[in-house]
């Protein structure tokens, strides 16, 4: 490695990294060290503040495209190179954790900074991204910001989504664009040369293999779909079972026919109901309206459309006497990452002494989207017991400045191609 790579790379500091990250816990801070930051919200804009704050201290240039994603640049020797990327997301599940996607915010810019105090000069800018809405808690679906920036979804296929309090996600999106008024305007899908994102792995394996970093392969695949099921509603004591259209039991039928279709004895397929809104939602009357999310993830292609086409039909079938409308809003084909890319990193960890294993990711990220426009990687740190979503999520000041390690010395190595 160039000694003014190891230089940067020294450079990462480990304190600061782990401070920036307690700084922006205290944004959407909930009980037992959770976080609850969900996109497009009051706390989503006052993370970006923080950032920009870290960001112009620097001198970095900032700049946000239509649907919200916040981009952070160093420029590089020649402006006209396709720079190279590297972020996550700073939206949270309602009862998330302090490290999910701000991890992988927080590591490129850890790696800039470190970057920018050892003087490297660049030939392409190296620039951050925090993409909007990955988690697609409050307006599905997830990956929302990465998807229209990569074309992949349009802006009108998504700017109507309303969350639980009936709030359009147009209304709050202009929010959101509004708090950051000298941002400079940035196009969809600007040429990248390649991509790298830092997370945690949200799973166990680097934990019982004992490694500090993964380097990612690829991604499982993931169908995600809205069931409603109509019926009628009634009163709870005069009504005969046998003369209702109850909603409820419809969709614990339904659900209960899905469960049966992803029953997986090698525990491989992930099927889970995560939301489910009931109405008018009242001990003594019969739903008259259920709508629940489906959420089925499996590493093979064929596998998780065979399953994603048979959701409807089968819905159809279990609803009885009441009507289903089945939505599909979202189908991720599983992705591989770009040997290169791959190759990189690993050779990155092991250049620097750092213990790495490979691994596919069993959650999606932004990097999904980003696969199918540049060559595109991801870094993995452990997290305690793999826990994710769950306030309980947490991480090591040491694997996340080694994580940040490795990612500065890729970047550096991308950047000078
Ligand atoms: O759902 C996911 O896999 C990601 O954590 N949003
Ligand atoms: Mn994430
Ligand atoms: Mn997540």
């Amino acid at each position: 490695m160039r000694e003014d790579h190891q230089d940067a790379v020294h450079r990462v500091d480990a304190a600061r990294l782990w401070q920036r990250h307690m700084e922006m816990a205290q944004i959407g801070a909930i009980p037992r060290n959770g976080v609850n930051r969900a996109a497009f919200s009051a706390e989503d804009i006052r993370a970006r503040h923080l950032l920009v704050s870290w960001a112009r201290a620097r001198n970095f240039s900032v700049s946000q495209d239509a649907i919200g994603n916040l981009f952070v640049r160093r420029p590089g020797l020649d402006p006209d190179a396709p720079p190279v990327m590297s972020g996550s997301h700073m939206d949270s599940q309602p009862r998330g954790g302090r490290f999910d996607g701000i991890y992988g915010v927080l590591a490129a810019l850890e790696a800039l900074e470190a970057i920018d105090e050892a003087g490297v000069e660049t030939r392409r800018s190296i620039e951050l991204v925090a993409w909007s809405n990955e988690e697609g808690g409050r307006f599905a679906p997830c990956t929302m910001g990465s998807a229209v920036y990569t074309g992949a979804r349009s802006m009108d296929e998504v700017v109507g989504a309303t969350d639980n309090a009936g709030i359009v996600l147009a209304a709050a999106l202009a929010e959101t664009l509004a708090a950051l008024p000298d941002a400079r305007q940035r196009a969809f899908k600007e040429p990248a040369a390649a991509y790298v994102e830092a997370h945690i792995e949200q799973g166990p394996l680097l934990e019982i293999q004992q490694k500090t970093v993964g380097v990612v392969t690829g991604i499982q695949g993931l169908r995600w779909f809205n069931i409603e099921v109509f019926g009628k509603t009634d009163h709870a004591g005069t009504t005969p079972l046998k003369l209702r259209k109850d909603a409820v039991r419809a969709a614990v039928d339904i659900i209960n026919a899905l469960r049966e279709l992803t029953h997986d004895p090698a525990d491989v397929l992930r099927f889970t109901v995560g939301r489910m809104l009931v109405t008018p939602n009242s001990p003594n009357s019969v739903a008259s309206h259920v709508l629940f999310s489906v959420d089925i993830r499996h590493p093979d292609a064929a596998t998780i459309r065979r399953l994603g086409d048979a959701v409807e039909p089968l819905a159809r079938k279990a609803a009885g006497v009441c009507d289903v409308k089945v939505t599909p809003t979202l189908q991720d084909d599983p992705c591989a990452f770009d040997k290169d890319v791959v190759d990189t990193i690993e050779n990155a960890a092991n250049d620097l002494g750092i213990s790495c294993m490979r691994l596919a990711s069993g959650a999606s990220h932004d990097a999904n989207y980003m696969s199918r426009v540049c060559p595109t990687g991801m870094i993995f740190v452990p997290c305690e017991n793999g826990v994710s979503h769950n306030e309980a999520e947490n991480a090591k000041p040491d694997d996340l400045a080694a994580g940040a390690r490795v990612l500065t010395a890729a970047l550096l190595e991308l950047a000078n191609r």
